[in-house]
C-alpha cells in the first residue's frame, strides 16, 4: 500500500498508507485522524447529523456501512445498525453474519428484515417477475424498508455508506446523460418529509480503498465479495473510468464530486422535481405514493405470484443496465 521508507505526514513516523490525492503518507493513527476529520468536515458542511438526532445506520456487511457505523460511534453519535436479507443466495448468508458479528462484538442495536421471511419474497425472484435488472427491485425494496424502520423506531436520520467513489460515478453516469432532475437531487443530505427521517451519506469525502483501509486497521472483518448481482453494471463501469483518470491525476475524482456540489448544485437547486404532488397513503402499506399501489407493493405483488428463483438463473441474465 506505500513504499517502504515512507513517512507519515503528521509525526514523521513509519506510514501504512499513501494518498495520492493528499501527496502525503500517514502512519495508522494520523490516517484514522483524517479519516474522522473527512467525516466531520462532511457533517459540519451539510448540517448532516445532530447530537439530538436518533440515528439508523444501514449496514450490509460490507466495509463502507460497517466503517460509517464505527466513525460515527467513534464521533460520539449514537446510532443503532439495520440490516436486510435481500435473499441473494450465499452472499446476503455471508452479509447478514457480517453484520451481526460487528454489532454483537461492541453491544450495538441491530434490527434486522428478512425480504423472505417478512414479505415472502427475495431479490432473484423479484428480479424475474418485474422483468428487470436485480438491482431495480433491490433498491425500490431497500428505500422502501429503510423508511418503513425508521419511521417505526422513531428515528430521524437514516445514515447509508454511500463513499466518494459511489457518488462520483453516479454524478458520472446523470452527466454523461446530462439527466438534470437526477443531477438535481444528488446531493448528500435528502431533508425529511412525510414523517420520514433525511437521509444522510457521512462518507462522501472518503474513497472505497480508504473505507477498506480503515477496516483492516481498526480491524473490522466485513464482506469484500460484491453483490453478485451487479456484476458488468454501468456503476462500475463508470468507476473504472474514474479510477483510471485518478491515476493520471490524482485528484480528479474529488474535485469532480466536491466542486459539483459546492460549484453546480446550487444552480441547480429546484430542477429536480419535488415528488410531493399527488401523494396519497398506499392503500396496502400506507407508504406516500403517487399511484395505485406503491412501488414496493406492486414489486411484493408480482413476485409473490412468481414461483421462486434461485440466485444462479438470475445471475447470467442479470448483467446489463442498471
Ligand atoms: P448499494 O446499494 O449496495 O451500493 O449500497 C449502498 C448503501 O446501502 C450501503 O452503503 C448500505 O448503507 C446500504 N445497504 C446496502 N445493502 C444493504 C442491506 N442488505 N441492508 C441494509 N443496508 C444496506
Ligand atoms: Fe441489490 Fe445486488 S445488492 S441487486
Ligand atoms: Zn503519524
Ligand atoms: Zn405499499
Amino acid at each position: 500500500m506505500v513504499a517502504a521508507g515512507s513517512k507519515c505526514r503528521t509525526c514523521r513516523g513509519p506510514a501504512i498508507i499513501d494518498l495520492p490525492r493528499h501527496n502525503a503518507n500517514f502512519c495508522a493513527e494520523h490516517f484514522l485522524e483524517l479519516c474522522r476529520r473527512q467525516v466531520a468536515k462532511a457533517i459540519d458542511k451539510f448540517e448532516m447529523l445532530t447530537p439530538d438526532d436518533r440515528i439508523l445506520v444501514a449496514v450490509s456487511g460490507g466495509k463502507d456501512s460497517l466503517a460509517v457505523w464505527d466513525l460515527l460511534i467513534e464521533l460520539g453519535y449514537q446510532a443503532d445498525g439495520l440490516y436486510i436479507g435481500l435473499g441473494i443466495g450465499e452472499y446476503s448468508d455471508v452479509s447478514g453474519e457480517y453484520a451481526k458479528a460487528f454489532a454483537a462484538e461492541r453491544a450495538l442495536h441491530l434490527i434486522t428484515i428478512d425480504l423472505r421471511d417478512e414479505y415472502g419474497f427475495d431479490i432473484p425472484t423479484a428480479a424475474k417477475a418485474t422483468r428487470r435488472v436485480p438491482c431495480s427491485a433491490c433498491g425500490t425494496s431497500k428505500r422502501h424498508l429503510f423508511d418503513k424502520a425508521a419511521l417505526e423506531g422513531g428515528y430521524t436520520a437514516l445514515v447509508t455508506g454511500h463513499n466518494l467513489d459511489d457518488e462520483a460515478a453516479v454524478l458520472f453516469g446523470n452527466t454523461l446523460r446530462w439527466d438534470v432532475e437526477y443531477l438535481a437531487r444528488q446531493l448528500p443530505v435528502l431533508p425529511a418529509r412525510d414523517g420520514f427521517p433525511k437521509k444522510v451519506k457521512p462518507l462522501i469525502r472518503l474513497t472505497e480503498r480508504e473505507m477498506a483501509a480503515w477496516c483492516i486497521v481498526r480491524g473490522i472483518d466485513y464482506l469484500v465479495d460484491e453483490c453478485p448481482m451487479a456484476l458488468g453494471n454501468k456503476h462500475l463501469a463508470y468507476k473504472a473510468a474514474l479510477n483510471a483518470i485518478e491515476q493520471e491525476s490524482p485528484g480528479s475524482k474529488a474535485s469532480f464530486y466536491l466542486n459539483f456540489l459546492d460549484n453546480m448544485a446550487p444552480l441547480l437547486a429546484g430542477a429536480g422535481a419535488s415528488g410531493v404532488e399527488g401523494l396519497h397513503p398506499c392503500p396496502s402499506c400506507g407508504a406516500p405514493t403517487t399511484g395505485d399501489l406503491c412501488a414496493f407493493c406492486r414489486v411484493a405483488e408480482k413476485s409473490r405470484a412468481h414461483e421462486p428463483v434461485p440466485v444462479e438463473l438470475v445471475l447470467s441474465k442479470g448483467r446489463g443496465r442498471r
